[in-house]
C-alpha cells in the first residue's frame, strides 16, 4: 500500500481492536466493531443568509459515530437534519467546526479528496428514489457498479434488498417501496462505507416503510455499514443502537438502545 492514511488508520484500528479486554469481546456476540470510531463531528455549525437574515441550522454540534452503527436521526421539520447529513455525506460544508472520517478531517481536504470520499465511503439514499426511468432495476444499479472500485454485482445487490425477482422492471412497473429498496441496492452496491438515509420511507405509507427499514436493518446487520436514517417519525428510534435528536439545529438527545427492535415490531 503507498496511502500513509489507509496504513495508519488500519494501525489504529488492529491496536483498538487488541486494547479491548478479551472478556467484553467474548461477551458481546454480536459486536461489530462498535467501538472504532469512523465519523467524529467537533463543535459544528452552519447558518444560510437568506438575504439580511441568518438561519441557524446547526449550533455546535459534537458527535461519534462507531462502526456498525445503526442510528437513527430524529427531529421535526427544520431542526437540521437534512443539513447535518449532507455535511457527514460531503455534499455541504460547515461554517465552522470539523468533521473526521477515521481521524482524517474532512473539512480540511481537497475539493478532489471529497470527491473520492462521496463516491467511495458513502451511499446515499433519498425520499424520492431518484432512479432514471428508462433504465431497468438492474440497469439502474449497474450504473454505480460500473464506475465503482470494488463492488458487488448488482444482482447480488438487489437480492439482497430482496428484489432478485425484479430485475428487468422499469420504476414505473415498480411499487414505491420497490423504488426505495432498488435506490438502496444502488447506494450499497458499491460497498459504502456509511449509509446515509434522508427521510427513506418519507413517501411510504406505513407496511410499505417498515420493508424498506427492514432492508435498512439487513445490510446494517449483513454488510456491517455504519447506517444513519433521518426520520421525523420517533416510533422508528427502535430499530435503532443509537438515536440522536435535533431541535431548533441543537442537539437535544443521544442515547443508546439496550436492545434493537426488527422493524416489523415497530407501530405508528
Ligand atoms: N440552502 C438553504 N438556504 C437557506 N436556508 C436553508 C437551506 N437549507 C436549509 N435551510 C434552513 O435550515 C434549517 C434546517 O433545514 P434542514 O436541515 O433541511 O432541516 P430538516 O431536514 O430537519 O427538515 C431550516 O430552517 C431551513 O429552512
Ligand atoms: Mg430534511
Amino acid at each position: 500500500m503507498n496511502n500513509p492514511q489507509v496504513v495508519d488508520s488500519s494501525v489504529d484500528v488492529i491496536t483498538h481492536i487488541q486494547q479491548r479486554p478479551l472478556v467484553e469481546m467474548l461477551d458481546d456476540p454480536l459486536d461489530r466493531g462498535q467501538h472504532i470510531e469512523v465519523l467524529r463531528i467537533t463543535d459544528l455549525s452552519k447558518f444560510y443568509m437568506m438575504g439580511e437574515v441568518r438561519v441557524d441550522a446547526l449550533k455546535h454540534i459534537s458527535l461519534e459515530f462507531h462502526a456498525g452503527e445503526l442510528a437513527v436521526l430524529l427531529g421535526a421539520s427544520g431542526s437540521g437534519k437534512s443539513t447535518l447529513l449532507n455535511i457527514i455525506g460531503g455534499l455541504d460544508v460547515p461554517s465552522s467546526g470539523k468533521l473526521f472520517f477515521h481521524g482524517r478531517e474532512m473539512t480540511a481536504a481537497t475539493e478532489a479528496e471529497l470527491t473520492a470520499y462521496r463516491r467511495r465511503s458513502i451511499g446515499f439514499v433519498f425520499q424520492f428514489y431518484n432512479l432514471i426511468s428508462s433504465l431497468s432495476a438492474l440497469e439502474n444499479v449497474q450504473l454505480v457498479t460500473e464506475i465503482a472500485d470494488n463492488p458487488m454485482p448488482a444482482e447480488e445487490a438487489l437480492r439482497l434488498v430482496d428484489l432478485g425477482h425484479r430485475l428487468n422492471h422499469f420504476p414505473a412497473q415498480l411499487s414505491g417501496g420497490e423504488q426505495q429498496r432498488v435506490a438502496i441496492a444502488r447506494a450499497v452496491a458499491k460497498r459504502p462505507e456509511l449509509l446515509l438515509c434522508d427521510e427513506p420511507t418519507g413517501a411510504l405509507d406505513f407496511q410499505t416503510g417498515k420493508l424498506v427499514l427492514d432492508v435498512l436493518e439487513k445490510v446494517n446487520r449483513e454488510l456491517g455499514t455504519t447506517t444513519l436514517v433521518i426520520t421525523h417519525n420517533a416510533s422508528i428510534a427502535g430499530m435503532a443502537d443509537r438515536v440522536v435528536r435535533l431541535r431548533s439545529g441543537e442537539l437535544s438527545e443521544d442515547r443508546q438502545n439496550l436492545t434493537r427492535m426488527s422493524p416489523s415490531e415497530l407501530v405508528w
